[in-house]
Parts: structure tokens; sequence; C-alpha cells
């Protein structure tokens, strides 16, 4: 594992005389040089933040660690993942030019994207990203990006949540990693958090909200409050689900 000085966490006393755990932020590219080498393929990561905070942002730095990349996006030309260079596709699987390339070993970084004013267009969307979903769990070795996993999940909406459900449960044997962002623990299946291997969270002071992540990842929540407290705007708590491996603290760069 590289050096990685930045990862600490220290105590300290604040105005009020009470300790107060801080974690020290690290430099993004410092934090990437890190997160290449402990982020294994197979592995999912949960972002769980409000709105507008950087969820999109920081998922797209990391998306650029990995090859293959499908990004799902809810939303329908989220502005964040429409600067980010994925390449809209309307069919899975992609035309044979992308695969061929797949197979020459060249990196794919798709994005399923469309409008859903009417109800046609809605399930023309739903449907191809159930086929990516599936087809990617079928070959293994991508990362799928569920963006506002809550609005995929939804059933009234495009009740994606069975097929990424399975494939955040069976992706792992097949080097696939899931990352899904959502705005709330509540609001999406508990495997979205449970089958994390990485939660990272933005600032928040909402209590049920880290209790529910203090839950789910065994860390105190008085240790996930203090640090979570301390988050400056667009700074990311990554909190491996290793109790053992330290907490990190670090703000990617913006997306173009
Ligand atoms: N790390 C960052 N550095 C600088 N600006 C940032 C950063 N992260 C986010 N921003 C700013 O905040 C805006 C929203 O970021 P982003 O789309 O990543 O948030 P989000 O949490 O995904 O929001 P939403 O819920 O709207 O999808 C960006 O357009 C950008 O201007
Ligand atoms: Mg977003």
């Amino acid at each position: 594992m590289p050096r990685f000085a930045a990862r600490r966490t220290v105590s300290e006393t604040d105005w009020a005389g009470t300790q107060v755990r801080r974690v020290e932020p690290a430099p993004w590219p410092l934090f990437l040089r890190w997160w290449e080498d402990v982020w294994e393929p197979g592995q999912h990561v949960a972002l769980i933040g409000p709105t507008g905070q950087g969820k999109s942002t920081f998922a797209v730095g990391v998306l650029r660690l990995r090859k293959w990349v499908i990004a799902l996006d809810a939303k329908g030309g989220d502005d964040t993942l429409a600067a980010s260079g994925f390449k809209p596709i309307k069919a899975w699987p992609p035309p044979s030019k992308i695969r061929d390339e797949i197979a020459e070993g060249k990196p794919a970084r798709l994005i399923m994207t469309g409008t859903t004013r009417t109800k046609r267009d809605m399930g023309k969307l739903v449907a191809l990203m159930h086929e990516a979903i599936e087809g990617a769990r079928a070959e293994g070795g991508w990362t799928v990006y569920a963006d506002e996993f809550q609005i995929l999940a939804d059933r009234r909406m495009f009740g994606l949540d069975v097929p990424v459900e399975q494939m955040l449960i069976s992706a792992r044997s097949a080097g696939s990693s899931v990352v899904t962002s959502f705005q709330a623990p509540a609001w999406v299946p508990k495997a979205g958090t449970r089958q994390a291997s990485f939660i990272v969270m933005l600032k928040t002071g909402d209590v049920g909200m880290i209790q529910k992540v203090s839950e789910a990842s065994g860390r105190s929540w008085q240790e996930l409050r203090d640090a979570l407290g301390e988050l400056p705007k667009y700074y990311v708590l990554v909190i491996p689900q290793d109790i053992h491996a330290p907490m990190v603290c670090t703000k990617a760069d913006k997306v173009a």
C-alpha cells in the first residue's frame, strides 16, 4: 500500500472543551493513488448525500480509474454526467465498433441517458438500462454507476431495484463493481449500503442518516457525526467497510 500520510484521525478539544475527532483531508491526487490500490474489482461503493453536494462529481472522478464503465443517468441529462465525456448509447449490446474496441482492450465509458417525457420514451430507457445491467452482470469486468439510485429503484419510476440488487449481490465474483448514489439511506433497499465495501458520505447533519450509516458500517455514530460535522463543502468522507481501516476525507476535482 502506498504511503498515505494524510489518512489520519486526530482528536482535538474544541472551544466547548469536548473531544472532536477530525479526519485530516487528503489532496485529491494522493487520494486517487490510494483508492486505486484499495478499490478492487468487484467491490461496490455507496455514495450518500443531499442534492448538489458533489456526489456525481466524486463518482465521475473515481470512475476514471476503471476501464469499462456504464453510467445509468436516471435524471436524464444530468449536467455533471453530461460533462464527464461518457458516450451515450442507444442499444445493448453496444454497436460493433465499441465491442471491437473493448475486445482490443481499449476502454469504454458508456452512458444510458435519454428523455423520459412520454411513457414510450420512459419505457425504452428502462428496457435499455435493464438490458445493460443484465449484460454487464453476465459479462463481468464492468463498473456500473447507478446515479440517483432512489429514482432507478423506485417502482413507480424505473423499477430497476431488482436487477441492480441482483448485480450488487452477484457481481463480486465476476469482478464487476457497482457505484450507487442516493440522497438518503432510508430510500433504498438495504443491499445498497450492506453490499458496499466503501460508503462515501457528503456533509450532513441528519442524525437519522448518520445513524443508518453507522449501523451499516459498524462505526460509532459519534465518530461519524464528528467527522461529518467538520466536512467543508464538496468534501467527502470515505468509510471503509473494514472497520480496522481508517476513514479518509478528500475533495474531488470539479468536472470541466
Ligand atoms: N468537488 C467539487 N469542486 C468544485 N465544485 C464542485 C465539486 N463538486 C460539486 N461541485 C459543484 O456542485 C455542482 C453539483 O455537483 P454534483 O452534480 O456532483 O452534485 P450532486 O450531489 O450529484 O447533485 P445532484 O443531486 O444535483 O445530482 C457542480 O456543478 C459543481 O459546480
Ligand atoms: Mg448527481
